[in-house]
């Protein structure tokens, strides 16, 4: 299969995820059929489609002709065969449940064709559990797109044990029609790549809730002193404490115990302190935004501990053979997190020692084996790596 075969795109659910990656598809051209349980599920998402090209409309960034084109090529059903008919590519975006994506995935492979490309939206299962279902798991395959969609680059494109080098080139090439950057992701690792890699970071920010000793409101301040937009704890409570507890669970049970959330987070669980959408969290919210102490930074805690772990669990994504090289790392962080740099990037010009000593310091201080420094960053190493 090439990409020219790839005229019609079939979207399975139109909720957060897959109204927004309708919306990239119809836009790069491509026809698209976006199928959900319910009418009203689909409204949803198509009305949310039509007021994100309203909204670049009105700002000039799109005409009303490419948009009204766009909406032409969209077409929706409640029915599962209806939506499978002629399409060469079915992008799956239904909630994040096992046992419903595997009954999903057994009937939509039964229904179609084996060349079709099968690719799922998980941002936490193994592609290669999923595709057991499939008949052709040379065709199935995992495809990461990050929310909003319309407005983030990157796409990690996953392989399964047994998928085909063919599909995932042809995904990636599909991504780039819709003008996204993909990154291939050699092995289906908890967290990919972009999430695994800020995955100790957040364990770190469970760790300095539990301390007592940091004050988050010092830490964002300097963090957004040196031009963040939310510090770290204002993010968690953003994402919602519940979702930031749940991915550390995760991470517990697939990567290290030491994921695990710490007695202050589960406090906030207990408590149904959720952060932003329930008004209390790390911080009180008013009005969508978090109150925060902005009189004092922190004397410790920075951008060089967030950096130096973030490059130090870099290391271990590329040493674990999960990226084809350093510079789809930078880019995945780059396109997946917003961020100005890659952690290869900003580790070149970076000294061992202060990086070395650094995590040191914040894994006898925090009791986390997970910072401890890798070889190849204590002994300079990793400037090298894959070169
Ligand atoms: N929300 C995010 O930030 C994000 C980011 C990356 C990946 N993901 C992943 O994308 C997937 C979807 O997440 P979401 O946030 O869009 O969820 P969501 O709950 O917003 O939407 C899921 C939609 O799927 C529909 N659905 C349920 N069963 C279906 C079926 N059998 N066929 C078709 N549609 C069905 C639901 O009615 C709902 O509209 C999950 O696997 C999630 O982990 C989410």
């Amino acid at each position: 299969m090439k990409l020219e075969d790839v005229k019609s795109i079939t979207i399975l659910g139109s909720g957060a995820m897959g109204h927004g990656i309708a919306q990239v598809c119809i836009d790069a051209g491509f026809d698209v059929i976006m199928r959900d349980i319910k009418q009203e599920f689909i409204d949803n998402g198509v009305a949310k489609i039509k007021d994100s090209f309203a909204f670049l409309v009105g700002k000039g960034k799109k005409s009303q002709a490419d948009m009204d084109a766009a909406m032409a090529r969209l077409t929706t059903t409640t029915d599962l065969k209806e939506a499978l008919k002629g399409a060469k590519l079915v992008i799956e975006a239904v909630p994040e449940i096992m046992e419903l994506k595997k009954s999903v995935f057994k009937e939509v492979s039964d229904l179609v064709d084996d060349d079709v490309i099968i690719a799922t939206n998980t941002s936490t299962m193994s592609i290669s559990e999923i595709a057991t279902v499939v008949k052709n798991p040379a065709r199935f395959v995992g495809m990461h797109f990050f929310n909003p969609v319309n407005r983030m680059k990157l796409v990690e494109v996953i392989y399964g044990e047994k998928t085909s080098d063919e599909t995932v080139d042809i995904l990636c090439e599909v991504s780039k029609k819709y003008n996204k950057v993909p990154v291939k992701v050699l092995k289906d690792r908890p967290g990919f790549i972009v999430n695994r890699i800020s995955a100790p970071n957040q364990a770190f920010i469970s760790a300095m809730l539990d301390s007592g000793t940091i004050v988050p409101d010092e830490v964002d301040t300097t963090m957004k002193a040196m031009g963040q937009k939310m510090g770290p704890f204002e993010i968690a409570d953003f994402v919602g404490i519940d979702v930031f507890s749940h991915t550390l669970e995760y991470y517990s049970e697939t990567l290290s115990k030491e994921f695990k959330p710490g007695k202050y987070l589960t406090d906030k669980m207990n408590k149904k302190e959720l952060g932003m959408k329930t008004g209390k969290g790390i911080y009180t919210w008013v009005n969508g935004k978090a109150v925060i102490d902005g009189s004092k930074t922190s004397a410790g805690i920075g951008p060089m501990e967030f950096a130096a772990i973030q490059i130090n669990e870099a290391v271990r994504v590329f040493k674990e053979g999960i990226a084809q090289s350093t510079k789809d790392i930078d880019d995945a962080v780059k396109f997946g997190m917003n961020a100005f740099i890659g952690p290869f990037e900003l580790a070149a010009s970076m000294d061992p020692k202060q990086l070395t000593d650094t995590l040191n310091n914040l894994s006898t201080k925090f009791g986390l084996d997970i910072l401890k420094p890798e070889p190849e960053v204590v002994d300079g190493s990793f400037k090298t790596m894959g070169k």
